[in-house]
């Protein structure tokens, strides 16, 4: 039994998931926690799980609602009920999105964001690590409704999870960033870790540090091992 509360996501990623869903339902028996799914899922795992499942949009477009076919857009999300979006991943920023407009359409609409930041592995070894989070942190404009993820890339489904000690100076810079520009919500914002987390390694890094909890990826496409790793943390 943990003392703090532990907050979990699960993001599905790019896969077919309506099994996967399927096996959460018949899973569950009342964990909270959230999943953050494709587009195309969004209202079958809502009507599914929700509302014990809080679930999310892996995105959204950079742009307002209007001519621009194939996107997404807030406004859109929340047509469907969807109140919480990722933004800032990296498997997404890599396509070159504009992700200051995400999170200033995601805000100005109230919706509530998973905001990921991490440095990629030549950051890492070259020491930049403190200054490509300080430039991600800087894209936000106010704190409101706005959970950090820190996930280094070069741990993202490679099996290295980041150290002990790689998260805790993660977690001071974001903590010191938050209560020099954002004084009040220092300690209100949650922050989480995302990077090759499983049922082997969460209680530990999970007790060893101050998160809130965790981004899974790769094991939440396997409900009962997501299971195991909430049943853990809470
Ligand atoms: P992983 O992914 O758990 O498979 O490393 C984390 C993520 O992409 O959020």
């Amino acid at each position: 039994m943990i003392s703090k509360k532990c907050t979990i996501w699960g993001n599905l990623k790019m896969h077919p998931v309506k099994e996967v869903l399927d096996s959460y339902n018949s899973l569950l028996q009342g964990q909270k926690f959230g999943l953050i799914v494709p587009y195309p899922y969004l209202h079958y795992a809502q009507s599914l799980l929700g509302p014990a499942v809080t679930i999310a949009a892996q995105s959204l477009s950079e742009h307002d609602t209007g001519a621009y076919s194939s996107q997404v857009s807030g406004e859109i999300l929340q047509d469907v009920g969807i109140n919480t979006v990722m933004i800032g991943h990296s498997e997404v920023r890599r396509l070159g999105i504009d992700v200051a407009a995400q999170l200033k359409i995601a805000q100005s609409l109230g919706i509530s964001i998973i905001y990921c930041i991490g440095e990629d592995l030549q950051s890492y070894e070259s020491g930049l690590k403190n200054s490509v989070l300080e430039d991600q942190l800087s894209l936000l404009k106010n704190m409101h409704q706005v959970t950090i993820a820190y996930e280094p890339i070069w741990s993202i489904g490679t099996g290295k999870t980041a150290s002990l000690s790689d998260i805790n100076e993660a977690l001071s810079l974001i903590r010191y960033w938050l209560s020099r520009y954002f004084p009040g919500n220092s300690d209100k914002t949650q922050v989480l870790y995302g990077g090759s987390i499983n049922h082997n390694n969460c209680l530990e890094i999970l007790t060893k540090t101050d998160l809130d909890g965790f981004l899974v990826g790769g094991v939440s496409l396997k409900p009962e091992k997501m299971l195991e790793v909430i049943r853990l943390c809470n």
